[in-house]
C-alpha cells in the first residue's frame, strides 16, 4: 500500500496557489502510483486550531467553529474544482482526531515523556512559539518574521524532545532517502545541532488560547497547534481508532513508509525535528518513519514570497474559472522543478497551455481523430506494411514511455511531461513529412494513409493514458472520442502497441484543448 499525505492547510484564510500546487502534486503522484498498479491512499485536510484562527474569528465577530467551517469549505470546494481526489479528509476539530491527540498526550505522560515547568521568555504571537537566542538575528534582535514579540512568564507542559535528538541525528545520518531532495537533509542536520538540549513546549494556557484541544489531564491548557496538527497524519490513518470510526485500517495503511508532502518552510523544525521525534517517542521504528518530500515555493514576480500581507496571492479559483482546470493543473506541475522554487507567471500559464497542449498535443489529436474521420470514415487499420518512419515513431513512443516512468518514479512530473511532449513533437514532424493529406488525394495510397493515421491515433491513446495523472479530464474525453472507454482504467503494464484494434471505429471528434485567447492582449 502506497500512503501519501500532504501538509494540512491552515484555515485562517483562503487557499492560495502554493496550497493548490501541493494538493495537485500529491494528486498527480497518487494517480501515477495507481497507474503503476499500486494500491494508493491519499490523505489531506485542514489545520483548524490555533491563535490566528481565534484572533481572526474574534475580529469578524463570529465563533471560531463557524469561522473554520466557512474557510474549510473554501479549501474542499477548490479541491473539487481542481479534480484533487483524496481518499481521506483530515479536519483537526474532528472528535476522532481530538481523541487520538488526547490518547497520545496521556500515553506520553504515563511514560514520563512530558513534564510541567515555568518559563520566562520571549514569545512570538505570529508564530505561536517561544523564541530563544538562536532565533535572534545578527544584531541580537528578533526579526520581522516573528511579528509581535512579547515577554511572558508562564507555566506549561513540555515534551522531552531532547531525549530523542541523538536518535534523530543517527537516523538521519544513517538512512538514505529520508528527505527528498537530499540537500534538505544537511539543512536539517545543521538545525538539529542548534536544537540539541531543547525541549518542546506543547501547551498553551487557556487564558491566552481557548481554540485548541484541551489537555486530558490538565483542563487549564490546550494543545500547541503544531503538536495537534502533526498528529493528523496518524489520527486520520486510523491510529488507535475505534473499530466503527470509519477511519482506515492503520496497520494496512502504514505498512510501508508513508510519504508526507510538505513545503520547505515547515521542514525545520516542525516535520524534520518535532514530528520525527514525536513518532519515535510513540514507539515508531526507523522503518516506519515517513519519507518527507519537500517541495519549493511559488513566488510572485519580483521574488517576494507569496503571502497574505504583501497581497500577492493569485487566487487559484479565479485562475481555474478563467483558464480552465486543465491549464491550471498542467502549469502547476509543469513549470516547477520538484524541490526548487518557481515564479508564478500567468503569461507562462497561458503560453504553456497554448504551445504544449493546444498547438502540439491538440494538433496531434486533431490529426488522429479528424483526419481518420475524413480520410478513412473513422475506421482505424493496424495491418498495413510498416515503413522505416513508422517504426521510428513506435520506438520514440517506447523511449518516451520509459523516460516518463523514470521521471515520475522520482516525483519529477515536469520531466515526465517533457518526455511525453517529445513524442508528440516526433509525431507532428512525422505528420509533416508523411503529409497524409497529400497522399490521400490519390486512391492507391489508401492503405498507406490509414497506417500513418493509425500511428497518430495509437500515440494519442498511449499519451492519453500517460497524461492521466495530470489531466484526468482529458483522458476521459479522449477515451470517449477514441471510442475506447477502458482507456481510463489502463495501467502502465497494459500499454503495448495495438491498444486500438485493427478495424476499430472511433467516435466523433471535438477539440480537447481550445486555445486560450486573452481578450485584452488581442
Ligand atoms: O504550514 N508555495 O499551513 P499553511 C508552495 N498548517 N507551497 C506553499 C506556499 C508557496 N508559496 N506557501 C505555503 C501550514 N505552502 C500548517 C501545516 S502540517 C501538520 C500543518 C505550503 O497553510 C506549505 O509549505 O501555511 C505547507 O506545506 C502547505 O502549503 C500549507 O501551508
Ligand atoms: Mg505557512
Amino acid at each position: 500500500m502506497f500512503f501519501l499525505t500532504t501538509a494540512i492547510d491552515y484555515t485562517n484564510g483562503s487557499p492560495h496557489i502554493g496550497h493548490a500546487y501541493e494538493k495537485v502534486l500529491a494528486d498527480v503522484i497518487t494517480r501515477y502510483r495507481r497507474l503503476r498498479g499500486d494500491e494508493a491512499f491519499f490523505l489531506t485536510g485542514v489545520d483548524q486550531h490555533g491563535q490566528k484562527v481565534q484572533q481572526t474569528a474574534e475580529k469578524e465577530g463570529i465563533a471560531p467553529e463557524e469561522f473554520v467551517k466557512r474557510t474549510t469549505l473554501k479549501f474542499s470546494n477548490l479541491w473539487k474544482k481542481l479534480d484533487v481526489s483524496y481518499d481521506g479528509w483530515a479536519e483537526t476539530i474532528d472528535e476522532r482526531h481530538k481523541a487520538c491527540v488526547r490518547l497520545i498526550l496521556s500515553t506520553l505522560k504515563d511514560q514520563g515523556q512530558l513534564y510541567k515547568k515555568s518559563h520566562n521568555g520571549h514569545y512570538s504571537v505570529r508564530q505561536e512559539q517561544f523564541l530563544g537566542d538562536r532565533d535572534r538575528d545578527e544584531s541580537g534582535n528578533f526579526g520581522p518574521e516573528w511579528g509581535e514579540v512579547i515577554e511572558i512568564e508562564e507555566e506549561n507542559w513540555y515534551f522531552k524532545l531532547s531525549d530523542h535528538t541523538d536518535w534523530l541525528k543517527a537516523y538521519l545520518e544513517g538512512t538514505a532517502d529520508v528527505i527528498v531532495p537530499a540537500f534538505r537533509k544537511s539543512e536539517l542536520l545543521n538545525a538539529l545541532e542548534k536544537n540539541i538540549g531543547t525541549d518542546l513546549c506543547i501547551s498553551r494556557p487557556k487564558e491566552r488560547l481557548r481554540w485548541g484541544i484541551e489537555f486530558p489531564f490538565d483542563e487549564n491548557y490546550v494543545t500547541y497547534v503544531w503538536f495537534d496538527a502533526l498528529i493528523n497524519y496518524i489520527s486520520f490513518a486510523g491510529y488507535h481508532a475505534a473499530p466503527d470510526s470509519g477511519l482506515p485500517d492503520f496497520e494496512k495503511l502504514w505498512s510501508g513508509r508513508p510519504v508526507h508532502i510538505i513545503g520547505k518552510d515547515i521542514l525545520i523544525p516542525a516535520h524534520g525535528i518535532y514530528w520525527l521525534c514525536m513518532l519515535h517517542a510513540m514507539g515508531f521504528s526507523d522503518a516506519q518513519m515517513p519519507q518527507l518530500l519537500v517541495h519549493g515555493f511559488w513566488n510572485s514576480r519580483g521574488g517576494d514570497k507569496m503571502s497574505k500581507s504583501t497581497g500577492n496571492i493569485v487566487d487559484p479559483n479565479e485562475l481555474a474559472d478563467k483558464f480552465g482546470v486543465e491549464a491550471v493543473r498542467y502549469y502547476l506541475v509543469r513549470d516547477i522543478v520538484i524541490g526548487k522554487d518557481s515564479v508564478f507567471d500567468m503569461d507562462r500559464l497561458v503560453m504553456l497551455f497554448n504551445t504544449e497542449l493546444a498547438n502540439e498535443f491538440g494538433n496531434l489529436c486533431n490529426r488522429a481523430l479528424n483526419m481518420s474521420q475524413r480520410f478513412t470514415a473513422g475506421v482505424l487499420t493496424n495491418s498495413g506494411a510498416l515503413h522505416e518512419e513508422d517504426i521510428a515513431v513506435q520506438n520514440s513512443l517506447t523511449e518516451a514511455t520509459n523516460a516518463y516512468q523514470t521521471a515520475m518514479d522520482d516525483h519529477d512530473v515536469s520531466k515526465g511531461l517533457e518526455a511525453l511532449n517529445r513524442h508528440v513533437s516526433v509525431c507532428n514532424r512525422y505528420a509533416e513529412r508523411m503529409k497524409p493529406w497529400e497522399l490521400n488525394k490519390t486512391s492507391e495510397n489508401k492503405e498507406r494513409v490509414a497506417t500513418i493515421l493509425y500511428h497518430f491515433a495509437e500515440s494519442v491513446a498511449h499519451i492519453a493514458v500517460l497524461i492521466s495523472p495530470v489531466l484526468p479530464g482529458v483522458t476521459a474525453k479522449l477515451a470517449d472520442q477514441l471510442n475506447l472507454p477502458e482507456l481510463t482504467n489502463f495501467k502502465l503494464a497494459d500499454l503495448h502497441w495495438g491498444l486500438l484494434p485493427d478495424g476499430h471505429a472511433i467516435d466523433k471528434p471535438s477539440p480537447v484543448f481550445p486555445r486560450i485567447v486573452i481578450e485584452d492582449q488581442a
